[in-house]
Order: structure tokens, then C-alpha cells, then sequence
């Protein structure tokens, strides 16, 4: 009795919950949407020929991801615990919980890069600021990006910057940190993005770009392209290790779930697409290759900023909005290991997050010099791109698929049914097709595109 007491007085003061709805959404919005949308989309889609795989991707949004988000968030809530502890919780002895260290495994990696194209951003922020820019061709742009990226001291400097604000936010916990910044900037983000689209989409030799994004060329869709677009789903939805998981043990009892699922899924695709709308129209016009690779984006914007009135300043906002679209996202990948190394291995909060990013940061240290001055290959690869490969196109979705099948299998129906309606207050039309999308179509899916992009089975 005196243990019981004790464990729940503990519970409630150690865990968080989000204050409001809108909190929520905002969180979990700002989780999904960061550099995944604005960095990473339009380069993977520029590297696998544009519309088709758009298509592909969105394909995915609907049929794998929703259902697997719904599902992250419904075990989350139901065990109130990190991505370890909730398996362990829901299914005691067994080999479950190895899907925990998968995600926390996958949340290092990912990190680790992420770190350090956000730094990026704080590089460009100052750029911007003291007018680096100005008057340079897109050559020159280029070059500026590559030079700077090869380079030893800043890029980590930076990515410690970030990695440190990243661990200050966690420390303060979700209420106080993530929800209170992620309502107001968010919202910017957009407006901000809806003007660069305006300025990219009257270009001329702008419509090249819109051919490139809107119609498809459905030769170009390979087995790796699949993969590809699997995987950006996966870490755009930032789906697949338990972050949206972890958020889901703050979601208080009475929200929706299914409705919090669709908004976070709308604005995650809708900010993708507008970036993709913003690039690839300037891309053509300025003569950039689509096919450009991670500095993509960072080549692209700052010559279109260069066409507009106030272009330092512009470029100045936007890509400290984009460095705060990264920070509601990192902080979602910080927390799935800080709520594991609190919940199982008791640390305190402030340690654990201490311990996690310095840990997380070595790792981003090692990604930033192999850019430039440390050549560290494996598989073809460069470490950098090593880890984004294995993070986002292999474990992301081999987690979605272990979710999948706990959820449709392993978990009784019934027991879902009940996390996901609020215990049958809410009426869940769509609960049949759910279960079906879990049991057999996510992950068959998930196993077809798997086996074919790594080159296991061929069609
Ligand atoms: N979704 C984020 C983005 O698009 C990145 C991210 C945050 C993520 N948390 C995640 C990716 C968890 C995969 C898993 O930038």
C-alpha cells in the first residue's frame, strides 16, 4: 500500500501533461512538421524525379502513416509510458520491448544528423543577417553552401548550439518548453512559407517547376524510389520509434485521438507540399539541379530571397523559423531517450537529458566532419548519410510495422477500440477500416516496399 501510494505520488509529479487540445496539436504538429518537410522533402523528392514519387509519398501519408500515428498515440496513452516501457507494460515478458531500444536506438541517429543541418540554419540566420548573400550569383551561393558544409568548426559549433537549446527546452519539460512556443511559431512558419510560394511561383521559368512537382512520370518510380517515399513518410510523420508515442502519454483522457491524427497528418502534408512548390519552381528558374542532394535547399532560398524587397530580412525570418520548425521536432526526438533513461533507468530529468545530448551530440560531431574533413565511409556511404538511411528507411518503418502488428494482433480489438473511442464515449465510424489498414495492409505493405528496396524480392 505504502509502494502503491508512493509510485503514484511519484507519477503525478513527474509526468507532464499537455495543458490544452490546441497544445497537443501544436506539439504533435511541431514534432512532424521541421526539417523533414523543408530540407529533406523536396530533396528526395528531387532525387527521385518529382510528381511520381509525390504521389507515392502521399500514398503512404494515408495508408501507412495515419493508422500507425492513431496507433502510436493510442498505446502511448494507454501504457503512460516511454516507447520501452510501454511494450513492457502491455506485453510483459516478452520480446516486445526490443521494439522500445529500436526507437530510442533510431531517435540517436536521427538526432545525431538532425543536429546538424539545424545548425545549418543558424549559419544561414547569420549569413542573412550581415548580408552574406547580397549580389552573389546562385553559383556563388552554391559554393558558399558546399564550403561551408566541408568545413570543420563552425557547422559543429552551430550543431552544439542547437543541440544545447534543444536539451533546455527538454529539461523544462513538455507544458512550460514545448507547448508554449510551438502555438505561436508554428502558425508563422506557414504565413512565412505561403510568401516565399508567391515569390517562387511568378518567377519566370517558373512553370518548369510546377510540371516537375504536379505531373507525374511514372517510369521513374523504382523499388528504391518506393523505399525512399516510405521512408519520408515515416520521419516526416516523425512515425515509426515512439515519438508520437511518448507524446501520447501526455494526451489527456477525454481528447480525440482519430481527429488529432487527421489535423497533425493535413498540416504536416500541407507544409511539405508548400515547400515543395516554393523550391522546385525557383530551382528551374535559376537553373539549380533538382536532383541537388541535402544542400538542396539551402542553395535554392537564398537566391530567391535575393529576388525579392527585403530579401536579407526575409531570409533572416525564415530560417529562424525553420531552426524553430527544427527545435518542435528535435525536441520530440530528445524526449523519447530522456522519458527512457527517467522512466527505466530512474535518472532525474535534468541529467537525463544532460546525458542524452552530449551522448547524441558526439554522434552529430563525427556526421558534421564527415561532410569535410574526416572521410568515414561504410557501405558507399558517408556517415552522414549512413545514419539518415538506416534511421529513416529502415528502422523507421520496420518500428511501423512491429507497431502495426502488436496493435492488430497482439492487442485485443476491443481493448483498442476502447483506448481510441475514450473508453466508447466517442462514436468511431472509421474504427473497421482502422483495424483492417493495421492488421493486414500496413503491414504487408510495409514488408513489400522493405524487402523489394533492399533488394530482397523483385518484381
Ligand atoms: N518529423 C520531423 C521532421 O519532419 C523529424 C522528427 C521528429 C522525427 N521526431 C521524429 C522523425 C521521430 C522520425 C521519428 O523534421
Amino acid at each position: 500500500m505504502a509502494f502503491k501510494a508512493r509510485n503514484t505520488g511519484f507519477r503525478i509529479q513527474r509526468r507532464d501533461v499537455f495543458s490544452s487540445r490546441i497544445g497537443i496539436v501544436a506539439a504533435a504538429a511541431g514534432s512532424a512538421v521541421g526539417l523533414g518537410n523543408i530540407w529533406k522533402f523536396p530533396y528526395v523528392a528531387g532525387n527521385n524525379g518529382g510528381a511520381a514519387f509525390i504521389l507515392m509519398y502521399l500514398f503512404f501519408i494515408v495508408l501507412i502513416g495515419m493508422p500507425v500515428m492513431l496507433s502510436e498515440f493510442a498505446l502511448g496513452r494507454k501504457a503512460r509510458r516511454n516507447v520501452h516501457g510501454v511494450f513492457k507494460r502491455l506485453a510483459p515478458r516478452s520480446l516486445w520491448h526490443i521494439v522500445g531500444y529500436m526507437g530510442i536506438g533510431a531517435a540517436f541517429m536521427i538526432l545525431a544528423f538532425y543536429g546538424v543541418v539545424a545548425g545549418w540554419s543558424l549559419e544561414y540566420i547569420v549569413n542573412s543577417l550581415s548580408g552574406a548573400f547580397i549580389d552573389k550569383s546562385p553559383e556563388q551561393i552554391d559554393f558558399m553552401f558546399d564550403d561551408f558544409v566541408r568545413s570543420s568548426l563552425r557547422p559543429v559549433i552551430w550543431q552544439l548550439v542547437f543541440m544545447a537549446s534543444t536539451a533546455f527546452i527538454v529539461v523544462a519539460g513538455v507544458k512550460k518548453g514545448i507547448e508554449k512556443y510551438a502555438k505561436i511559431l508554428m502558425p508563422l512558419l506557414f504565413v512565412m512559407i505561403v510568401i516565399l510560394v508567391f515569390r517562387s511561383i511568378t518567377l519566370p521559368g517558373a512553370q518548369q517547376g510546377l510540371t516537375f512537382l504536379f505531373q507525374p512520370d511514372f517510369s521513374k518510380i523504382t523499388t528504391t524510389s518506393a523505399l525512399e517515399a516510405l521512408g519520408q513518410a515515416f520521419f516526416s510523420l516523425s512515425l515509426g520509434m515512439g515519438a508520437l508515442m511518448t507524446y501520447g502519454s501526455y494526451i489527456g483522457q477525454e481528447d480525440n485521438l482519430g481527429s488529432i491524427t487527421l489535423q497533425v497528418s493535413v498540416a504536416d502534408t500541407v507544409i511539405a507540399i508548400l515547400a515543395g512548390l516554393a523550391i522546385f519552381p525557383a530551382v528551374f528558374a535559376f537553373g539549380i539541379n533538382p536532383a541537388e542532394g541535402p544542400g538542396l535547399v539551402y542553395k535554392t532560398l537564398p537566391v530567391v530571397f535575393q529576388q525579392m524587397p527585403a530579401g536579407s530580412f526575409f531570409s533572416a525570418v525564415f530560417f529562424s523559423l525553420l531552426l524553430i520548425a527544427a527545435l518542435t521536432s528535435s525536441i520530440s526526438l530528445l524526449e523519447v531517450v530522456v522519458a527512457y533513461f527517467v522512466e527505466e533507468l530512474k535518472m532525474t530529468r535534468r541529467n537525463a537529458t544532460i546525458m542524452a545530448a552530449a551522448l547524441i551530440s558526439i554522434f552529430g560531431i563525427l556526421c558534421s566532419l564527415s561532410l569535410g574533413s574526416v572521410s568515414i565511409e561504410l557501405f558507399g556511404r558517408n556517415f552522414f548519410d549512413l545514419l539518415e538511411f538506416i534511421s529513416s528507411n529502415l528502422l523507421l518503418p520496420l518500428g511501423g510495422l512491429l507497431i502495426a502488428v502488436f496493435v492488430g494482433w497482439i492487442l485485443k480489438g476491443k481493448r483498442i477500440k476502447k483506448e481510441i473511442s475514450n473508453n466508447q464515449i466517442l462514436h468511431l465510424r472509421f474504427f473497421g477500416v482502422f483495424m483492417v489498414l493495421i492488421k493486414f495492409i500496413v503491414p504487408i505493405a510495409i514488408t513489400l516496399v522493405f524487402l523489394s528496396g533492399i533488394g530482397l524480392i523483385n518484381f
